[in-house]
């Protein structure tokens, strides 16, 4: 297979797209295009196969191009293409909330829909804000995030984050928000398999916090149960436990963002099942259609949601939503890939594979420049040492390595960041770190 002829590669036709999170002048001066995906697979446009060790960007987790999925957007598209969710529905948005409600945590029933992860983040915080106001602590309104967290690019998201670069160039961020410290420290927990025995006492800093700024002003606490983006950063044993005892001991709420750990990659339906803590508030996009058409949800508690409740009946009780909130087909696409992770049994999949994927990444320790290597699911990163005063570099080198070799792998500053569908077998794991072996090899 070869370029599509009516393909235009010549750097005047690339430019009326601007990338997002893309370095465009160098992209457009050597495009890497994708042109069909199938399973753990895509082509590229030279027509090479190209084993996608990252599923799409953390959201194929059922493998590319599942039948079941496609069929059913390609109905709903030709059967209901659109009607608003705003004083009106159709059964299928009902329908898939109440499928997905079957896979959260016991209590978490009750699902919002958006259109990706970073509107997921934006409208948690304001039903966290919303729902104190609700109960008459219209004064909490401080929202506590953590350093090295992603939560999407709105300015919600982005003033809860913690990764430094991704903030600079915006002006002011929210008010009123402050952080926890991150979890990682390579000097205690270098080469941990899954959660690290050493940083739960980390979260005692939301004790520190919550003294500094009245703990009656926080409304939430938001954080990835796994750092995600900010490099695979297992929690601590005994971490997420402590979070939740200083949130119910101050009446705030605790937001897990499970945009990357929803929908089966630590094994079980979403992260705080696997981790064993329950949140109020569980933000979800990505897996949520298997990537096949932009979704996101917020899943409330039942405490949360009657807190809203609880108002005169005529009146809207959350006056927030998107015009594609519950979009049918996202919907059709949401309901098909539940029934994709259960009939194929995704998640144990991803809970049987996991144990060989730690292995084959920890015997990636004593390889040239691999400085850290931590997992836990069917997530991993790969830490290399960088040339002095190269940021990056050399991570950017093993994964344009293991992209010629045909395997996709993200980089994120110093690290290779692995999340590959979670139908992998065994031999596409080999596969993958043999590849990294070779690349950090290769390194000069
Ligand atoms: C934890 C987390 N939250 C939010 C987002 C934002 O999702 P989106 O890009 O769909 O807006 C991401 C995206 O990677 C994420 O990893």
């Amino acid at each position: 297979m070869t370029i599509a002829p009516q393909l235009n590669l010549s750097r005047e036709a690339l430019e009326p797209y601007w990338m997002p999170f893309t370095a465009n002048r160098a992209f457009k001066a050597n495009p890497r295009l994708m042109i069909a995906a199938k399973g753990m697979y895509y082509t590229t446009a030279e027509g090479r196969q190209v084993l996608d060790a990252m599923a799409g960007l953390w959201c194929v987790n059922a493998g590319h191009g599942q039948q079941r999925i496609t069929d059913a957007i390609r109905e709903q598209a030709g059967h209901l293409d659109y009607v608003s969710s705003f004083q009106m529905g159709h059964p299928i948005a009902f329908k898939a909330a109440e499928r997905i409600a079957g896979l959260t945590p016991a209590g978490m029933d009750h699902v919002f829909f958006v259109n990706s992860g970073s509107e997921a983040v934006d409208t948690a915080l304001k039903i966290a804000r919303a729902y104190h106001r609700m109960r008459g602590e219209g004064h909490r309104t401080r929202l506590i995030g953590r350093a090295k967290g992603y939560h999407g690019m709105g300015f919600g998201g982005l003033s809860v984050a913690g990764i430094g670069r991704h903030r600079r160039d915006f002006g002011p961020l929210l008010p009123d928000v402050a952080h926890l410290p991150h979890t990682y420290s390579r000097e205690h927990q270098a080469f941990s398999r899954g959660q690290p025995d050493w940083g739960a006492h980390l979260a005692d800093e939301l004790e520190a916090i919550a003294q500094i700024n009245d703990p009656s002003t926080i409304a939430a606490v938001i954080v990835e149960p796994v750092t995600g983006s900010g490099g695979v950063l297992p929690p601590p044993k005994g971490y997420l436990e402590r979070l939740r005892a200083i949130c119910d001991k101050y009446g705030i709420l605790l937001i897990f963002d499970e945009v990357i750990t929803g929908y089966g990659r630590l094994g079980t339906p979403f992260g705080s099942a696997a981790l064993g803590v329950t949140p109020d508030i569980i933000t979800c996009a990505k897996g949520m259609t298997n990537g096949a058409v932009p979704m996101g949800g917020v899943i409330a508690s039942d405490k949360v949601y009657d807190a809203f409740m609880a108002g005169p009946e005529g009146a809207v009780e959350l006056m927030h939503g998107y015009t594609y909130s519950g979009h049918p087909l996202a919907c059709a696409a949401a309901i098909a890939s539940i029934d994709v992770y259960e009939e194929q049994d995704i998640f144990a999949n991803c809970a049987r594979a996991s144990a060989r994927w730690e292995d084959q990444a920890h015997s990636l320790q004593g390889e040239p420049h691999v400085v850290d290597v931590r997992n836990i699911g069917l997530l991993a990163a790969i830490e290399i040492a960088p040339k002095p005063g190269e940021p990056g570099g050399r991570a950017l080198a093993a994964g344009n390595i293991c992209f010629e070799a045909g395997v996709l792998v993200r980089t994120a500053g110093d690290a290779l960041v692995l999340s590959p569908p979670l139908i992998i077998t065994d031999g596409e794991i080999d596969r993958i770190f043999e590849t990294i072996r070779g690349a950090v090899r290769a390194l000069a």
